[in-house]
């Protein structure tokens, strides 16, 4: 039987991409960001998953105002890396578990999360750049990835209770598919961060610590927060927050957090990681 056995939370700052790719690491702003990153990747070098699902949000690279599905997943055998402007990240192309990634449509729809099924799609920083915070510059990504796209990006987002929910539907699926495989979760996006408008900028870590404890310990309080309270407290690109909650609620009420790392500011934003393992795995 599959089984989830742990659950990653991260911001997805683009500009991280970009410091990956141009080897800059090392730069005094970037530092202090990537030694905190550092154990976090040396503990998943160890634990290393054969499948992640990765919860992540398109920023109109994939989808636009044409085309606004809720909760897309992949299915196809591979993921390119989205060109968003400045040509596709030289990053590995993601390869898909297609097999896996079925048994999920099937299960969420026949238990009445209606998702939308992509055989194509391209993957922007939402997706690479998570990866590229735990795994570094592969060759090849270490793991088959499955991408869970939610829209995030124009209103109306789903609810923070809807997305804990899927995540718990998402472990059902899992734990009925037949093998026996490790299967990660990523929830990406946010933390605190407002891009436009009068609080350009705005960045709340008080909000966002409280987010990381809150989110192991009490997810059902998490889940009832409504949106206007990620908005006024985390900025208009907060409500990029509810994407962890699907991470959450894919695992067990016994978690262990073994990494927590908070760091600001990382571009515009404040920076969280989480790693938690799933002990009923
Ligand atoms: C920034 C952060 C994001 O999450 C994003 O999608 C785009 C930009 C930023 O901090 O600049
Ligand atoms: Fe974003």
């Amino acid at each position: 039987m599959a089984k989830i056995t742990t659950g990653i939370g991260t911001s997805h700052v683009p500009s991280v991409g970009a410091v990956i790719d141009k080897n800059n690491e090392q730069d005094p702003y970037w530092k202090p960001l990537f030694d905190g990153y550092q154990p976090a990747r040396d503990w998943i070098k160890e634990n290393k998953p054969d499948v992640a699902i990765v919860v992540y949000n398109d920023h109109a690279s994939s989808f636009g105002l044409n085309l606004i599905p809720t909760f897309t997943l992949g299915v196809a055998d591979e993921f390119l890396p989205a060109d968003e402007g400045y040509g596709r990240r030289q990053v590995p192309k993601a390869i898909g578990e297609p097999d896996l990634a079925w048994h999920l449509a099937e299960s969420l729809i026949t238990d009445e999360f209606d998702i939308t099924i992509a055989n194509e799609m391209d993957v922007d920083h939402g997706l690479t750049v998570p990866l590229s915070i735990m795994f570094d510059k592969p060759e090849e990504w270490p793991c088959k990835i499955i991408p869970l796209a939610v829209n995030v990006i124009q209103y109306p987002p789903p609810s923070g209770n809807r997305c804990y929910n899927l995540g718990k539907a998402i472990r059902r699926a899992v734990e009925s598919y037949d093998k026996d495989l490790k299967v990660a979760i990523f929830g990406t996006g946010g933390m605190s961060h407002q891009l436009q408008g009068e609080r350009a900028g705005l960045v709340n870590a008080e909000f966002d610590q409280k987010f990381l404890e809150d989110l192991v310990h009490d997810p059902v309080g998490v889940s009832k927060k409504p949106h206007v309270e990620y908005m006024r407290e985390a900025g208009s690109e907060g409500v990029e927050l509810v994407m962890w909650l699907i991470m959450r609620g894919a695992m067990s009420d016994k978690v262990k957090e073994t990494y927590k790392f908070y760091h600001v500011p990382a571009s515009n934003t404040g920076a969280g990681l989480i790693v938690l393992e799933d002990e009923q795995a």
